[in-house]
């Protein structure tokens, strides 16, 4: 049950709902003004292609915005329409997608535009929507709000943020998740849901910041606790961070006449089903019987000084490298240097090539 602070949704006095109204008419009138322009975005008045919302939230939900911008920008130049999209194979919708990690989101992408477009219209409701793969909670009320005017706010870090300050909410993950999305339940009207869930984001991304916040231009500083205690950089109250963990382990450059022997990942685990250079297990620590991961026996492997560094969301990962000329081609995947472009590769097997490409 929620505590009683400033805005329990237990709660149902005048005041209470005098705050949400205030919330809501402060909020929408600032976005009116100050809305970024997103390319997934309708304009004033036009109605949202539900298409872009849907494509742009499963692009976003581990992409920054900027980044998600050119991505989005891409796919929609190649792709204009669900339907083309659809016909998209696997591997084509891989190549758009590298760099953007997380390769999971593509294959599920690829899935779900295959079912939608056999569908007679694009479902509305978050529990429909719930039903597409790679679609959890927070992308399907984002999608019936943004999309359709569904009445709910999709709850992530930003608008934990804004709520945390505003009602100075006493917790951290995983509680403050809980209460938000209860005062959030309370707060989402049938009007203008989709864009008041946008100026949520929008003031989580350009004023209610993590480190600077800027309370003096906030449309809701009226309301907001935190601002008036002068304690907004209390707020969210965090869990201290654990240290990210390091992951070993080895990477295998195997060359012979101009080719690389590439490989694909098991379908279980991170980069699952991804191509890549063969690589021993990413263990916790270095790993001392390494010969049986070798890709061919009998080479003369030569190290190179440096392990390529990747960062993943929970781990770091050092791969030391080493490189070998083949005499007896193993059965792979050979791939020619020039050709390498052809193939979606995570980043962290370009850094990996790149490192033996910049020596050769
Ligand atoms: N973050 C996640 N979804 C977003 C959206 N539709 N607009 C801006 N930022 C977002």
């Amino acid at each position: 049950m929620p505590v009683k602070h400033n805005l329990s949704v237990q709660s149902t006095s005048v005041n209470m709902i005098s705050v949400k109204t205030e919330i809501r008419e402060h909020l929408l009138a600032w976005y009116d003004d100050n809305q970024r322009v997103l390319p997934w975005r309708a304009e004033n008045g036009e109605t949202p292609n539900p298409y872009y919302v849907y494509l742009s939230e499963v692009m976003l939900q581990q992409t920054t915005v900027a980044t998600g911008k050119t991505y989005f920008q891409k796919f929609i130049k190649k792709w204009p329409t669900l339907k083309s999209l659809a016909e998209a194979s696997l591997d084509e919708i891989l190549i758009e997608w590298q760099g953007l990690g997380y390769y999971s989101r593509a294959r599920n992408l690829h899935k779900a535009v295959k079912s939608l477009a056999n569908m007679e219209t694009f479902p509305k409701v978050p529990k429909d929507l719930n039903l597409l793969p790679g679609i959890g909670d927070y992308t399907s009320a984002a999608v019936a709000s943004i999309a359709f005017d569904y009445p709910i706010i999709p709850v992530d870090g930003n608008i934990m943020r804004v709520f945390a300050r505003m009602f100075t909410i006493p917790f951290s993950l995983p509680k403050l998740k809980d209460e938000v999305t209860q005062m959030a339940k309370f707060i989402a009207c049938k009007n203008r849901s989709g864009d008041f869930a946008q100026a949520l984001m929008d003031l989580g991304a350009l004023i209610c910041r993590p480190k600077v916040p800027q309370c003096n231009v906030c449309p809701l500083n009226a309301i907001c606790k935190a601002y008036q205690q002068q304690r907004a950089s209390e707020f969210p109250i965090s869990k201290l961070k654990k240290e990210k963990p390091i992951r070993y382990g080895i990477a295998y450059i195997l060359v012979n006449d101009n080719k690389i022997l590439l490989e694909k990942r098991p379908e279980k685990g991170l980069l699952g089903g991804m191509v890549g250079v063969p690589t021993t297990p990413w263990e916790q620590v270095q790993i001392n019987k390494t010969d049986s991961f070798e890709p061919e026996s009998g080479i003369e492997w030569q190290n190179l000084p440096q392990p390529v560094k990747h960062t993943f969301t929970h781990f770091y990962l050092y791969l030391s490298i080493k490189i070998g000329i083949s005499k007896q081609p193993p059965k792979g995947l050979w791939v020619a240097f020039d050709k390498l472009d052809a193939i979606a590769l995570p980043t962290v097997m370009k850094k990996i090539i790149q490192k033996y490409l910049i020596l050769n």
